[in-house]
């Protein structure tokens, strides 16, 4: 945890940008796996972590703006609990180490909010993305739980969104340990890509290295033999020669801050002339599109620009064809490149998506595409130093879209099928790093993790 000033300035520079009423945050409570008891590891909901500070299930935070006060509702532990649990801080403590004096039982919270509704005064919420979250904001505001979305306040989500956005120092420290975590993960699954080895065995390992050295996984891990299933979570094939292995895992820390980095690599330890070509594509938008990301420039501008990259790297080798700037303005390129080049990353993977990603991404200078590929752009708007984003260019064969396409006679004026049909078991690549954007330009965070071809098959080497 942070230093319980961190917690009270971040709460108070929420209140200098909302107006009146209550801003109530719910933490986040045990998620039963079979049974009641058995509960899924817990994940503390983000807000409540940004504001308030606490990984404990059963805590609500209140600051009410009207009165400036701040308020921590949840229940001391009794005997009963210290039995099972051992000795825990009373809610006083707990309190102070985030610059709160004021608590209450959390019963007292449905009395608080009555009282408040009652006076006419507004209570700000953000979209609940839990059952158990809807239920119980539902009976404490009256408000029946397939309304809340449309109740949740917008005024909160985008005070929220434009705090959370602009990461502070301690966060990117926090950021780049899990990034390092994270090189670990990805340089023991370059050390085990052997033919014969199993992709389980070496998720095992990388789930293994994110529990011991962070608080587990960010994600569920992506790795598959399959890379051209974006996010494939079936880790039951072994590595065999010639394959490509895609890896795309992350972890994060005990305060929830993540790291999301994919690497692509070759079974056995060699890129061929066909796997190479391809790679040194993806590897040349994603530092291009690094080089290329400032302050003031349009993510979706940077995401266009290594679109065309692509485009232009499959007409080298004969898959597209005809104008590039015209095949990317089509959409033709989503044949290979059908999602966005990053998202924001923080306290969550895709940082803030519950509040909804065009509050995210996009804003009044831009809106999201209805073009297949580019409407799943999650990050678009410009760039300001603070922001922490990934990087994530790719290309896949997809045996079925590039079927549907053909029989539909998509973009033929683009795309050489008969020469993309050469590569329908090729699998994909995708290459992500985790940047921050800085005053003058950005930062790859974290010690650098092998991805030149050069560097991969070096790595692989050490586990031969
Ligand atoms: N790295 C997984 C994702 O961005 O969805």
């Amino acid at each position: 945890m942070f230093d319980a000033s961190v917690y009270t300035q971040r709460r108070n520079a929420l209140r200098s940008r909302m107006n009146k009423g209550i801003v109530l945050l719910p933490g986040n409570t045990e998620a039963p796996m079979n049974y009641p008891a058995n509960t899924y590891h817990f994940r503390q909901d983000s807000n409540f972590l940004y504001f308030f500070g606490l990984s404990q299930p059963d805590l609500a935070g209140l600051i009410d703006l009207d009165s400036g006060t701040d308020i921590l509702f949840g229940d001391d532990f009794g005997i009963e609990d210290i039995i099972w649990m051992g000795p825990q801080p009373s809610m006083a403590e707990r309190a102070a180490l985030v610059g709160i004096t004021n608590t209450q039982p959390l019963g007292e919270l449905a009395n608080y909010l009555s009282a408040a509704l009652a006076a006419g005064r507004q209570v700000h919420f953000v979209p609940p993305y839990r059952a158990e979250t809807q239920l119980w904001l539902s009976s404490l505001l009256g408000i029946r739980p397939y309304f809340l979305k449309k109740y949740a306040s917008r005024e909160l989500i985008q005070a929220i969104v434009s705090l959370r956005e602009i990461k502070e120092e301690d966060e990117i420290a926090e950021i780049e340990k899990m990034i390092d975590v994270a090189r670990l993960m990805h340089t023991t699954a370059m050390q085990m890509a052997h033919p014969g080895t199993s992709e389980q065995e070496i998720f095992g390992r990388m789930e293994g290295i994110a529990l011991s050295k962070a608080n587990g996984t960010s994600f569920p891990i992506i790795l598959s033999i399959n890379g051209q299933t974006l996010h494939n979570h079936y880790h039951g094939n072994m590595l065999s020669e010639g394959r490509l292995l895609v890896s795309d895992a992350g972890c994060e820390s005990a305060d929830g801050y993540c790291s999301d980095i994919t690497r692509t690599i070759p079974v056995g330890g060699k890129f061929s002339k066909k796997q190479k070509d391809i790679y040194q594509i993806v590897l040349a938008a994603n530092e291009t599109a690094i080089e290329e990301s400032k302050p003031g420039v349009f993510y979706r501008d940077i995401h266009l620009m290594a679109a065309r990259m692509i485009a232009a790297g499959l007409r080298d080798l004969g898959l597209m064809k005809g104008n590039i700037d015209d095949a990317v303005t089509a959409g033709a390129h989503a044949l290979f490149f059908p999602h966005g080049l990053g998202h924001q990353m923080g306290l969550d993977v895709h940082d803030m998506e519950g509040l909804g990603e065009n509050f995210v991404g996009y804003n009044d200078e831009i809106s999201r595409s209805t073009q297949f590929g580019l409407a799943y752009l999650r990050m678009a708007k410009r760039l300001q130093p603070g922001h922490v984003i990934t990087v994530e260019p790719g290309i896949y064969f997809i045996p079925a879209l590039i079927r549907q396409w053909k029989e539909q006679n998509l973009h033929t004026d683009f795309i050489n099928y008969s020469e993309v049909e050469k590569y329908v078991d090729f699998g994909g690549i995708r290459i992500e790093d985790d940047i921050l954007i800085t005053p003058d330009g950005c930062r790859v965070l974290g010690t650098p993790i092998p991805k030149s071809v050069a560097d991969v098959e070096a790595e692989i080497a050490k586990g031969l």
